[in-house]
């Protein structure tokens, strides 16, 4: 079966909607058709500062929350970056065949950089990418399931892969990335010409899966729409209203176009209502999972023990052929 690998950051105390429906909902069914390996990423949360306990504990709440939302760790290999020494390794090689000018184009970090000042910023933050291609190459994953923003860093991640088999001889598969199209960009409930995000949204302007049922409601509740009063989809003049409509499509199945016509000639506020419930009925849940695997941490630790046992089978075998491709003299 093909393979597919992904990756979340351990960089908040929840997800939000925005990973969920641009990523993880997709790592579920995949699983049915694909070997799947699901990765919590610490290393890529230590590149923009950090606090040790409380990335520990993200670790595992991200742990618990893929495990709530449906990742079947007896069907997908869920594990802990760190966990998988390869993945570093990997990455040292990787950042010898990138070039300076080549990571200096990738519009995260550029955009990271503005708002930090780049005295502030890491060198970590700078190769961050490259870590995230050592992470897929290792596993040869043909698909990888992202959002919009990570498009950019998937491309790098092929162009590492095709100079690598270039110039040492085929060692890895060239990952296609795989992005839902209507929910590739979910936006800030505040601010939607931005997406989404841990790091840049107000906590406004995001829903988190672990939000109380009510705290979710009032934000949705008080999200910016736009002026005129129809509920229709039209990202670039209504992208508020546009937003929510994508969301609530995403949550129940029902196309935009359906929702169009259930909305016809009613106003924004009932809109707001019903996805505010739509939203607190597909939260509670997750959320109750999410606690129950939370309450034995010695559980979970097993379960990303046994993940990363066999990770590891799989990444030291690729790292052990790169090794030898590059000419490095074998250890005995
Ligand atoms: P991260 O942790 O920022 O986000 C996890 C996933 O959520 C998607 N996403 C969104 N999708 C739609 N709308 C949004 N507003 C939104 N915000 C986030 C992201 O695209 C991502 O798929 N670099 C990655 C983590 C990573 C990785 C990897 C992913 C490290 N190594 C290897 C894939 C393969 C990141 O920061 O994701």
């Amino acid at each position: 079966r093909p393979r597919v690998f992904s990756g979340i950051q351990p960089t908040a105390d929840s997800f939000h909607l925005g990973n969920y429906l641009g990523a993880l909902r997709n790592w579920v069914p995949l699983q049915d058709t694909h070997d799947c390996l699901y990765c919590v990423v610490d290393l890529h949360a230590i590149t923009a500062g950090h606090d040790p306990k409380v990335l520990r504990q993200r670790t595992r709440v991200a742990a618990a929350q893929l495990l709530a939302i449906g990742i079947d760790p007896e069907r997908s290999i869920l594990f802990v970056q760190s966990h998988v020494p390869a993945h570093a390794e990997l990455a040292w090689v990787l950042s010898c065949i990138t070039g300076f000018g080549e990571a200096s184009r990738m519009t995260q970090f550029k955009d990271k950089t503005v708002k930090q000042g780049s005295d502030r910023a890491s060198v970590g933050l700078f190769t961050y990418p490259v870590l995230m291609a050592a992470d897929i190459l290792l596993y040869r994953a043909h698909e990888v399931p992202v959002g919009e923003d990570q498009r950019q860093h998937l491309e790098l991640s092929r162009d590492l892969a095709q100079r690598f088999n270039r110039d040492y001889g085929k060692t890895f598969v060239v990952p296609e990335p795989y992005i839902l199209r209507d929910t590739a960009k979910i936006v800030d409930l505040q601010d939607p010409t931005s997406k989404m995000s841990k790091s840049a949204s107000t906590p406004n302007g995001i829903i988190e899966l672990l939000d109380e049922p009510a705290r979710s409601a009032k934000k949705i509740r008080s999200a910016v729409t736009d002026t005129g009063r129809e509920i229709v989809y039209d990202p670039e003049q209504k992208p508020g209203v546009s937003n929510l409509l994508t969301i609530h499509s995403a949550l129940t199945g029902t196309p935009v176009a359906d929702l169009e016509k259930q909305y016809e000639g009613r106003g924004y506020g009932d809109l707001k209502k019903e996805l505010g419930q739509v939203v607190a009925d597909f939260t509670a849940p997750i959320r109750e999972r999410t606690q129950a695997y939370l309450d034995d941490p010695a559980e979970l630790d097993k379960v990303l023990a046994v993940g990363a046992e066999k990770a590891r089978q799989i990444a030291d075998q690729t790292l052990r052929t790169v090794y030898d491709r590059v000419g490095f003299l074998p250890a005995r």
